[in-house]
């Protein structure tokens, strides 16, 4: 799977899941340019990553917030000229331990929501001019099977059903445009928000993130240029024939 000549912008690339999936785009030849809000672990994983290629940006940003969404994509299209594929990978769980919905506040909430659904929709309408008007694109989205709708899984449950439906919505509409939309839900890795989520737990036995990456580099590849509003488990994924 290659990726050479193409540009990905992973969100949330600071640490876990994100940062692994922006070792493995480097790895497959990508230019990439990561994000996160905390300077110090992003600069250090950009830091990481210029070890094997030149080809990186590193951007500090929330990606919630518009004004900063538009900074974000205004500096990777003046260092890299294009955007191939989009992760919106970033998230946030919220309260831990896991507190009832009931003990939620509206403030918590929507924090919730809007880093983990708004961010992606956001992101996704920043993008999408410049890769319509290419006539391609790579939109993956991180969701989680707690985006059924669990008990005790509270605004992270919710936001990541919303998420589901929000890429299906726009995978629909987007439909024969070249720009594709697709759904990777990671399952249990040994992350920050993985320990967040089970605090007395040990995790030393889940998957690293870097086991999980082969789903996200396939999808960003011209091999699944093809493959529209459909939905990955990264640990189960097996490259398809082609
Ligand atoms: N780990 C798992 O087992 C698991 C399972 C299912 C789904 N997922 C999903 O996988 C994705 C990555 O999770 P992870 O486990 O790698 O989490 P993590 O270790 O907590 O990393 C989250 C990353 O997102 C960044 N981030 C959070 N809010 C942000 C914002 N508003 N703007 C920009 N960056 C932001 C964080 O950096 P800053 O805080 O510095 O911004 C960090 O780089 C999430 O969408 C999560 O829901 C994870």
């Amino acid at each position: 799977m290659n990726l050479k000549g193409k540009v990905a912008l992973i969100t949330g690339a600071s640490r876990g899941i994100g940062r692994a999936i922006a070792h493995a785009y480097v790895d497959a030849g990508a230019a990439v340019v990561i994000t996160a809000r905390g300077a110090p672990a992003l600069y250090a994983v950009r830091e990481e990553l210029l070890q094997k290629s030149g080809h990186v940006l590193a951007v500090v940003a929330d990606v919630s917030r518009s004004s900063e969404i538009a900074r974000l994509v205004e500096a990777t299209l003046a260092e890299f000229g294009q955007i191939d594929v989009l992760v919106n990978n970033a998230g946030i769980l919220g309260p831990s331990p896991r507190p009832p919905l009931i003990e939620f506040d509206e403030h918590t909430f929507n924090e919730v929501l809007r880093v983990n659904v708004t961010g992606p929709f956001l992101m996704t309408k920043a993008v999408l001019p410049h890769m319509l008007e290419r006539g391609s694109g790579s939109i993956i989205n991180v969701t989680s099977g707690a985006g059924y709708g669990y008990a005790y899984w509270g605004a992270y449950g919710v936001s990541k059903g919303a998420l589901d439906a929000l890429s299906r919505t726009w995978a629909g509409e987007l439909e024969g445009s070249g720009v594709r939309v697709n759904l990777v839900n990671p399952g249990r890795t040994q992350t920050q928000m993985q320990r967040e989520a089970y605090p007395d737990e040990d995790i030393s036995d889940y998957p690293l993130p870097e086991e999980i990456t082969p789903v996200f580099v396939w999808l960003a590849s011209d091999d699944a240029k093809d493959v529209n509003g459909e939905y990955f488990e990264a640990q189960e994924f097996v490259i398809p024939a082609s």
